[in-house]
């Protein structure tokens, strides 16, 4: 039985020493020590050694046991030390590897130009109003002033839904829902998008953008409108940037004018970017007509009001001195980044 247990021992330390992994020495511990393991066969037997013999061989087996486990836990903490070291290893970062870019989208160019207009107005007072595109015809047309049958429908040629339905042609039906919901004093810019029904090319659109202007006080004149024009061209176009008033003619405004500014590219003298005018053309612009404010319930013998109308295309290709509208929509980013 000595000799048994010496051999347990020296095969057990033999196969020790060349386990390489957390499972193979598992394996040697179930087969020396383990419930059905070698060293427990032995240790059944003892029962049949004499009185004498039975202490020592106990206290052999003991030590044989107690010679194993500690080998076994030496190897655990060397093999549990070496299996962290590689996965530490894997999971090195390598702080000298080149990091991914991100690459940063910008504003398109007409949300610049809207933003740096609202920005204009709102340091003038003015808030911000919203009205949907799908619109009343009511709102759109009638209560601007435009009745059935009234030739400028015909210059904004319009998509209909129904009847009584339409997509907005200009932002001028924002007035209207302003007005019927606030009193004055009324001080109101509207960004936003308008159809008609255009054919596409360099200068047309069916969907494009207007900002619509609606001021309604007491005391309100044609002076306070061009003096308001003025503050706005000179921060879009510059300093020297003037204006000038055309008479024109607008259903929903009396008087009206069209509104140009001295070009920014040769400041008068004639060029290309004016077709040789020295004024390009920007915006739309009168007195709120009485009719309007009446239908609209703001009484014209105690409030008067101006309004405007200008497109937001027009103005980004004067600004970036950009000779189609279709780049705006054709998503190249080649183009976008250039803003
Ligand atoms: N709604 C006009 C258009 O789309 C533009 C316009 C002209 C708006 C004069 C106004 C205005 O508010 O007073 O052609």
């Amino acid at each position: 039985m000595r000799e048994q247990l010496n051999n347990i021992k020296a095969q057990a330390e033999e196969a020790l020493s060349s386990v390489s992994s957390i499972q193979e020495l598992e394996n040697v511990r179930v087969k020396y020590l383990g419930k059905k393991g070698e060293l427990t066969a032995v240790l059944r037997g003892m029962g049949a050694l004499s009185a004498e013999e039975r202490p020592v061989i106990g206290q052999l087996a003991n030590e044989v046991r107690q010679f194993i486990e500690d080998i076994l836990t030496k190897k655990m903490k060397e093999l549990a030390e070496a299996e962290k070291r590689i996965r530490l290893e894997k999971e090195k970062i390598d702080i000298t590897m080149p990091g991914r870019t991100r690459s940063f989208g910008k504003r398109h160019p007409l949300t610049q130009v809207i933003d740096e207009i609202k920005e204009v107005f709102l340091g003038m007072g003015y808030q911000i109003a919203e009205g949907p595109e799908v619109e009343l015809d009511y709102f759109n047309f009638e209560a601007m002033n435009i009745p059935k049958n009234h030739p400028s429908r015909d210059v904004q040629d319009t998509f209909y839904i129904d009847g009584n339905v339409v997509l907005r042609t200009h932002t001028s039906p924002v007035q209207a829902r302003v007005m019927k919901t606030q009193k004055p004093p009324i001080r109101i810019i509207c960004p936003g998008r308008v159809y008609r029904s255009d054919e596409v090319d360099a200068t047309h659109s069916p969907v494009f953008h207007q900002i619509e202007g609606l001021v309604v006080d007491k005391g309100v004149t044609m002076g306070d409108l061009v003096g308001t024009l003025q503050v706005f061209a000179k921060a879009l176009f510059g300093e020297d940037t003037k204006i000038r008033l055309r008479p024109h003619h607008f259903p929903f405004t009396e008087p009206s004018a069209e509104v140009d500014v001295s070009c920014w590219s040769c400041h008068g003298s004639g060029c290309r970017v004016c077709k040789g005018e020295g004024w390009v053309e920007i915006l739309g612009a009168g007195m709120v007509s009485p009719k309007v404010l009446r239908e609209c319930g703001i009484d014209p013998d105690e409030y008067s009001g101006f309004a405007f109308g200008l497109g937001v295309e027009r103005v980004a290709m004067a600004r970036f001195n950009i000779d189609d509208m279709r780049l705006f929509t054709e998503n190249d980013v080649r183009f976008l980044m250039q803003f």
